[in-house]
């Protein structure tokens, strides 16, 4: 063999296959998970045992010696916006563990602040793992996080981070949080002025979609979600698309059946796209449901984030459409459909923040964020996405003006 050896005291570990010796150990192994999205409705309710049914009991210590019935050791983090429009759900969280002898709670629940101040501040994280700490929550505990997807990313965080891992059940209360955020496996609070600059991947334990939940959402926070699904239909499915652009108006005026139809598929397509798509922890440069976000991350930091995530992704899917069309892929009659779909969801698609010259750094920042070489997709046609490692600023301003000018006419 030709190379270096490598001493066999040290045990080092040569990545050149050639530089192997005999002092070399190379084990590849995998891990199988499997990642489970359950839809129902009044998940709270005594009688609906889908959330007891998804722990597993484990008999911890005490209970061997004492020879007590196994049960699962929980603790409830919740959405204080959710919690300000239903605030018997603390009261419902006891209770509900009350009703079901296999759930013990480990803690009262805690409401913590919602959007995305529970990623930009830190103390919060603290106050959560805090409560994992003095309760006592182990790697067979469940920490049971109830809210939008700032509060699922920062409750996920923290029960990826506390013992390198405590169970964690989702119960997602937006419409972007049951049909993107909540089913993925992505967890993280925002650092040093950037989006998700701390965090995690960890496969959630379960995620149970509780169409009840989403009845106190305000206008925009209901809007919201849809981007989303917008999104994973442009880089997936065409017929998607279409079914989206059927249901757009019903959504709108808050139809809460077409509105379902809609979350459970983008739910399955996202999801599909971790379990099937090869990547699930996002290891290659290629990231279609990323599809929009460079800009819309972007937006979000320089509006302070008062644009909501499912807002900015609307622009941000807008503007890139529109870019992929003067690119020379996608057809200009197809990105004018993608502008008339979000408009019909009710999305404003034009900003001030678009004549911000920061806003072509969102570029780079993806590029650091995602690793390796700048890869941004974008649409050869609707539901048909691919790969481009370069973005021409001149474009992206034309695609602005673009975008500008179908908004306002
Ligand atoms: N982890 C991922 O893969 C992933 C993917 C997409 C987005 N995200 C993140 O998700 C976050 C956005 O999530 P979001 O759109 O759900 O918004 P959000 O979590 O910011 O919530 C918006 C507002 O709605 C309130 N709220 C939540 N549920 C409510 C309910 N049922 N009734 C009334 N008010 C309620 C919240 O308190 C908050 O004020 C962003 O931080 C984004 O980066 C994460
Ligand atoms: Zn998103």
């Amino acid at each position: 063999m030709v190379g270096v050896s490598f001493p066999r005291s040290r045990g080092l570990y040569p990545l050149d296959p050639s530089m192997q010796d005999d002092a070399s150990i190379r084990a590849p192994f995998s891990v199988s998970f499997e990642h489970r999205v359950f839809f129902t409705r009044g998940a709270f309710e005594p009688a609906n045992s889908l959330l007891a049914d998804c722990l597993d009991p484990t008999r911890d210590l005490a209970d061997a010696v004492g020879g007590a019935a196994a049960e699962a050791r929980v603790a409830f983090v919740l959405d204080a916006g959710l919690v300000n429009k239903r605030p018997s759900l603390p009261d419902e969280a006891v209770a509900y563990a009350e009703a079901h002898e296999a759930v013990r709670l480990a803690h009262p629940p805690m409401v913590v602040p919602g959007g995305e101040i529970a990623k930009n501040e830190p103390t919060i994280l603290q106050s959560v793992l805090q409560m994992i700490e003095t309760s006592h929550l182990c790697r067979r505990s469940y920490l049971i996080a109830v809210g939008g997807g700032a509060l699922l990313d920062l409750a996920g965080y923290a029960a990826s981070i506390a013992h390198r891992g405590i169970r964690l059940v989702r119960l997602p209360s937006t419409t972007l949080a049951q049909d993107d955020s909540g089913v993925g496996v992505k967890n993280g609070i925002n650092a040093f002025g950037k989006k998700n600059f701390l965090g995690a991947f960890a496969v959630p334990h379960a995620v149970i979609n509780d169409a009840d939940l989403l009845a106190t959402l305000s206008a925009r926070d209901w809007r919201s979600g849809f981007s989303e699904a917008v999104k994973v239909a442009l880089v997936k499915d065409a017929g998607f698309f279409e079914q989206i652009e059927r249901a757009a108006a019903s959504i709108a005026e808050r139809d809460a059946e077409a509105a379902q139809l809609i979350i459970r598929r983008s739910a399955e397509l996202h999801l599909r796209h971790i379990t099937e798509g090869g990547d699930p922890f996002e290891l290659t440069e290629a990231r279609p449901l990323d599809f929009g976000h460079w800009s819309a991350h972007k937006l979000e930091q320089l509006s302070g984030y008062e644009l909501r995530h499912g807002e900015a992704v609307a622009i941000g899917v807008a503007l890139d459409s529109v870019y992929s069309s003067l690119a020379g892929d996608l057809t200009a009659p197809e990105a004018d459909r993608v502008l008339a779909v979000l408009r019909a969801l009710g999305f404003e698609l034009d900003h001030p923040l678009l004549d911000d010259p920061r806003l072509l750094d969102g570029l780079e920042e993806f590029r650091e964020h995602l690793g390796g070489g700048l890869t941004i997709s974008l649409l050869n046609s609707i539901g048909d996405a691919r790969d481009a490692h370069e973005i021409d600023p001149a474009v992206v301003r034309l695609a602005i003006e673009r975008l500008r000018g179908t908004t306002r006419a």
